[in-house]
């Protein structure tokens, strides 16, 4: 049975500050997708989730990706979202709702999406990441490590399934004119695929597909709010569905990159570079406003219909983890604004630093020899 899985994510306010929606948002994005998406059978199952100050709604669905009654379904929960956030007086109400009317897809309106169609398999096993206070670029990393680095996952020269490797689709997020994309195949292009992977601010990994079968292995939402809204309406804050088992890593292949904690952009005013934290679900934001944080759910789906979740980061050996990533947070935090703390200018979320140089310009002097 062919399904579709989309992932569609906005922040339209929170409680005290960038931190969690309140309850009540949350269930006024539940109740609109229950009674107009499932109730009226557009949708086969969905499950809501929040991870910071972020909601998530992950749909399955027989209509493929990128279609306009699936989005318009999001959309219309985060205004359901939003009229209870500017209620409650929440902070944030409606920030990710860049438009004032939905026009067929929500990409370049301000909520992110990643959206994976395929047949399902006997058994289809699943992960939905889900983070906060950081840019799509932040899967470069883990992905790269999972699919393409045998060092990291030896499942690489195991399986033969996965011997044969697999074809990556790189986005230039920086280029706003159209979708500039290149695909690359691993291991051949394997060093290409690095040179592109090393700037997760300019080029992020859109999909990937296995090789052996020419399924779709994960989709990660790229859009970048600074690109859309030309300036500083909030952190991009992504999220990614990544197929596992058979042809494709293992779960634990995956999620095991992450325990790296690698230092990633985002936090605090979506200015800094912090250590990426694998946290519960439904994390709140704090320390910093951040520290960057990643929650995975782990799911099962059959004719459509899901699982429960796992909680993938809730066992002992995150929790080690999580000291280290704080510890490397601290590490940086250190040295404030100074240097490599700091985003680079050009990534630099709010206007002010970049206004005070041009104002501190015209008064440098040249001095005479
Ligand atoms: C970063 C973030 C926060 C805010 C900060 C200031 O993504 O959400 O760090 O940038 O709390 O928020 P405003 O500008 O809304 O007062
Ligand atoms: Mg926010
Ligand atoms: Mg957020």
């Amino acid at each position: 049975m062919k399904i579709t899985l989309s992932a569609i994510k906005a922040d339209v306010g929170s409680v005290g500050g960038h931190n969690r929606p309140s309850k009540r948002l949350t269930q006024a994005i539940i109740d609109h997708v229950e009674n107009e998406g499932k109730k009226k059978g557009l949708l086969i199952d969905y499950k809501v989730f929040t991870t910071g100050d972020d909601n998530f709604i992950l749909m399955s669905h027989t209509r493929g990706v990128d279609n306009p009654d699936i989005h318009k379904l999001a959309w219309d929960s985060f205004v359901q979202g939003t009229a209870i956030a500017k209620e409650q007086g929440l902070y944030g109400a409606g920030q990710d709702l860049l438009k004032d009317a939905f026009s067929g897809n929500v990409r370049g309106m301000g909520p992110s999406s990643a959206e994976i169609e395929f047949e399902e398999r006997p058994s289809e096993p699943f992960i939905l990441f889900m983070c906060d206070k950081t840019d799509p670029g932040v899967f470069n990393l883990p992905l790269f490590r999972g699919f393409a680095d045998p060092f990291h996952n030896a499942g690489l020269l195991l399986a033969p399934e996965m011997q044969v490797g697999f074809e990556f689709t790189i986005m230039d997020v920086n280029y706003t004119e159209a979708d500039k994309v290149i695909k690359l195949n691993v291991p051949a292009e394997a060093y290409d695929l690095a040179v592109l992977l090393r700037d997760p601010e300019h080029y992020v990994i859109e999909s990937i597909k296995a090789n052996s079968t020419g399924d779709q292995a994960c989709s990660v939402s790229t859009s970048r709010l600074h690109n859309i809204a030309g300036k500083y309406t909030g952190k991009d804050d992504p999220v990614a569905i990544v197929r596992s088992q058979k042809q494709f890593p293992s779960t634990g292949e995956i999620l095991s990159p992450l325990a790296a904690a690698h230092y990633v952009v985002g936090d605090n005013r979506g200015s800094h570079n912090v250590a990426l934290m694998p946290c519960k679900l439904g994390s709140i934001i704090s320390y910093f406003d951040g520290p960057a944080i990643i929650t995975a759910a782990g799911i099962c789906i059959h004719n459509g219909v899901m699982t429960e979740e796992v909680d993938l980061f809730d066992q002992p050996f995150w929790d080690f983890v999580r000291n280290k990533a704080a510890e490397k947070t601290f590490a940086i935090r250190e040295q404030g604004y100074f240097g490599n703390a700091m985003a680079p200018m050009e990534e630099l979320e709010y206007t002010g630093v970049m206004e005070s140089l041009k104002r501190l310009d015209k008064k440098f002097v040249l001095r005479k020899k």
